[in-house]
């Protein structure tokens, strides 16, 4: 396993150690939330109860291949904890999620969770984000006049595509990618993209971190954060 692997899982695994018995929790999307399910599977084998709330798709059925149970969001009343990678994060917990096109239920679950615990491998910490593009999801029959606005604010917008064909998401959106590297203030570009019609959500998320476990060479470090 490369160090960018190991220092995933390992921050994923140190993730494990906050769910408890019986709680209901919410289950990210990507490379390194893929390693805490797969030992959230391993404890469940173990004899742990506890109900999954997946944020994709691809989450729901590895999830189920491992025999986590699971259940919807609107089952619930709120997950007790929420356990996730990100693409970047800043030095005010910031970040740009999205990468794997999940963004949108990942923000709704991160926003109906109690807690919410961030797991990234050292590369994902950043002094300040936009070297990674920023994707936003958008309706498909909004797509190109969203996009035409976004090459009028400087964003350089590209539509996202697998194979030539547009990417879709769970929710059969569109996902555009951006550059925001010359865009400072994440807060208010945030608001500057959801006020246009069409965008349904950005992955950028601003205040949901109450925990950051990073795997850095051999190690972890968990920062506790403190949301005001
Ligand atoms: C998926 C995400 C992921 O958390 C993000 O892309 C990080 O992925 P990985 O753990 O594979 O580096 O937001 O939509």
């Amino acid at each position: 396993m490369g160090k960018t692997e190991n220092e995933k899982r390992l921050a994923a695994e140190a993730s494990v150690e906050f769910i408890k018995e019986g709680m209901v929790v919410g289950l990210g999307t990507g490379s390194t939330a893929e390693f805490m399910i797969r030992r959230l599977g391993e404890k469940v084998t173990e004899g742990l109860v506890l109900t999954g709330v997946p944020s994709s798709e691809r989450t729901a059925s590895l999830a189920r291949e491992l025999g986590i149970p699971l259940t919807s969001l609107d089952s619930v009343d709120k997950l007790d904890i929420y356990i996730d990678g990100a693409d970047e994060i800043d030095a005010d917990f910031n970040m740009i999620k999205g990468g794997g096109g999940a963004l949108l239920r990942e923000k709704i679950l991160a926003y109906n969770s109690k807690f919410n615990v961030i797991i990234v491998d050292s590369s994902k910490k950043v002094k300040s984000l936009g070297k990674f593009r920023l994707p936003v999801e958008v309706i498909p029959l909004a797509h190109k006049k969203i996009i035409d606005e976004l090459k009028g604010l400087g964003l350089d917008p590209i539509l996202r595509k697998v194979d030539e064909a547009e990417y879709r998401t769970d929710e059969n959106n569109y996902i555009v990618d951006l550059d925001m590297s010359t865009h400072k203030n994440a807060q208010e570009l945030n608001a500057t993209l959801l006020a246009i019609p069409g965008v349904v959500e950005t992955g950028l998320f601003i205040n949901y971190v109450n925990v950051l476990i990073v795997g850095n060479a051999g190690v972890v470090d968990v920062m506790k954060v403190d949301r005001g």
